[in-house]
């Protein structure tokens, strides 16, 4: 069975380029509800601990550095078959090869400032989604 959510965030760059608004109205009229969202800067500790499953990429301090390099925005939307949908609604990893129409197309820059994030499975939609929000916080 799929799930019905997933998680997603707008990384720094984006947030600076003043791309928060039109990425949520994109988010909203891909049929994602906003179930919880924020706005927040992450420490480097913090950064660190969010992508401990990329901690033997070759990659993984370019991108926490990154990623706690400014104000994000973190939210949960929720989609039949949210993980996928999201996916393929934001476009491949690097923006050069995302398909024309997708939210990385649009707002994304290269792979590192590839605009958002999007959960890779149910399980992490979960865990990525109880890193930022409590239960209270969730609508
Ligand atoms: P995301 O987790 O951000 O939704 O992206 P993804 O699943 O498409 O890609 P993933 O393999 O999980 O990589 C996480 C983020 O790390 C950056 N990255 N840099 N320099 C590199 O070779 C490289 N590869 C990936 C990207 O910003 C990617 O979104
Ligand atoms: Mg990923």
């Amino acid at each position: 069975m799929t799930g019905k959510t997933t998680f997603t965030m707008i990384k720094p760059t984006a947030v600076k380029k003043g791309y928060i608004g039109p990425i949520m109205a994109k988010i909203a009229e891909g049929g994602f509800r906003v179930v919880a969202m924020k706005m927040v800067h992450l420490t480097l500790e913090q950064a660190k601990k969010f992508y401990e499953i990329h901690k033997e990429r070759p990659f993984y301090g370019e991108l926490t550095g990154f990623m706690s390099s400014g104000p994000i925005v973190a939210a949960i939307l929720e989609k039949e078959n949210a993980v996928e949908a999201y996916r393929n609604y934001i476009g491949a990893t690097n923006p050069a090869e995302a398909e024309a129409g997708t939210i990385r197309a649009e707002y994304g820059t290269d792979l590192g400032m590839n605009a958002v994030h999007g959960s890779d499975s149910d399980e992490n939609a979960i865990i990525e989604g109880n890193f930022f929000f409590s239960d209270l916080e969730k609508f």
